[in-house]
């Protein structure tokens, strides 16, 4: 159903046509605007991409969207809002037919090909948070030749598995009514476990080899869990395991 029912997440919802950057966006009106204020665009001409990439976002094509939240809790802990972005959309995905899974820390994929990505965003103090802007991009009807060439390989988006082209607006009620069930729950029991229930049974990692990457460094590990705090376990084959925080490396999958 096309329908919102949440309490404050995507209550107000500011919609542009054209953006540089709806993170860029939300991070400029974070400190004025209630907390679930959310941010989508039709298009984005600087859109971004974590480890500085530039994320492709055409006209009416995909959901470029970031919420901002203003939770009471550490920057350490700022990373666990991705876990619970990356539930909501792998379950809204999922609630409209498509079979998907998450690549841990915050990539969602169709038979291994990226569909959607989140970047994180955090304003905060030493043991306090200010605000947290949560930018979610969704691949949703770009065709093959949307994408730069380099990404063609790699990436893919809902209209080209599913050979049909899908309602945006039903999607996106799906993703803020998933984020706000989620969030609520992290916020009164302060445990992300439901996010983390739903990231392990659609993991695309989860008990497969996989690159560890750090820089230079290339280790391979099997990923053995993700634990209650949003990080993956690997173990090498020496026996030694090792507990990795998002954002720290790149995990490729073999
Ligand atoms: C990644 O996988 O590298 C993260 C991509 C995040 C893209 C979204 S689209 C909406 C929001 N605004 C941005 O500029 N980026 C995020």
């Amino acid at each position: 159903d096309e329908e919102l029912n949440t309490e404050y997440i995507g209550r107000n919802i500011i919609h542009y046509s054209s953006v540089d950057s709806t993170n860029m966006e939300a991070k400029k009106i974070a400190l004025e605007v209630e907390e679930g204020t959310t941010i989508i665009s039709e298009e984005q001409l600087k859109g971004k991409g974590r480890l500085g990439r530039n994320w492709t976002s055409p006209k009416g094509k995909g959901i470029w969207m970031s919420i901002i939240l203003k939770p009471d809790i550490s920057p350490t802990e700022a990373s666990k809002v991705t876990q619970i972005g990356a539930a909501s959309v792998s379950k809204a995905i999922e609630e409209i037919g498509i079979k998907n899974k998450i690549k841990w820390p915050n990539d969602i994929v169709i038979k291994g090909k990226k569909t959607c990505g989140i970047l994180t965003e955090m304003s905060g103090e030493i043991n306090r948070v200010n605000y947290i802007v949560v930018g979610i991009g969704i691949n949703v009807n770009l065709e093959e030749g949307d994408f730069p060439e380099d990404l063609r390989e790699v990436g893919t988006s809902l209209r080209i598995e599913k050979k049909q082209v899908i309602d945006r607006v039903n999607l996106v009620s799906n993703v803020i009514n998933n984020f706000e069930y989620l969030y609520k729950d992290f916020i009164n029991t302060r445990s992300i476990k439901k996010s983390i229930d739903i990231c392990k049974e659609s993991s695309a990692l989860l008990h497969k080899r996989v690159r560890v990457i750090k820089g230079d460094n290339i280790e391979e590990a099997v990923a053995i869990d993700i634990n209650d705090d949003g990080h993956l376990i690997v173990k090498y084959d020496d026996g030694n395991i090792k507990e990795i925080i998002s954002g720290e490396i790149s995990i490729r999958g073999i």
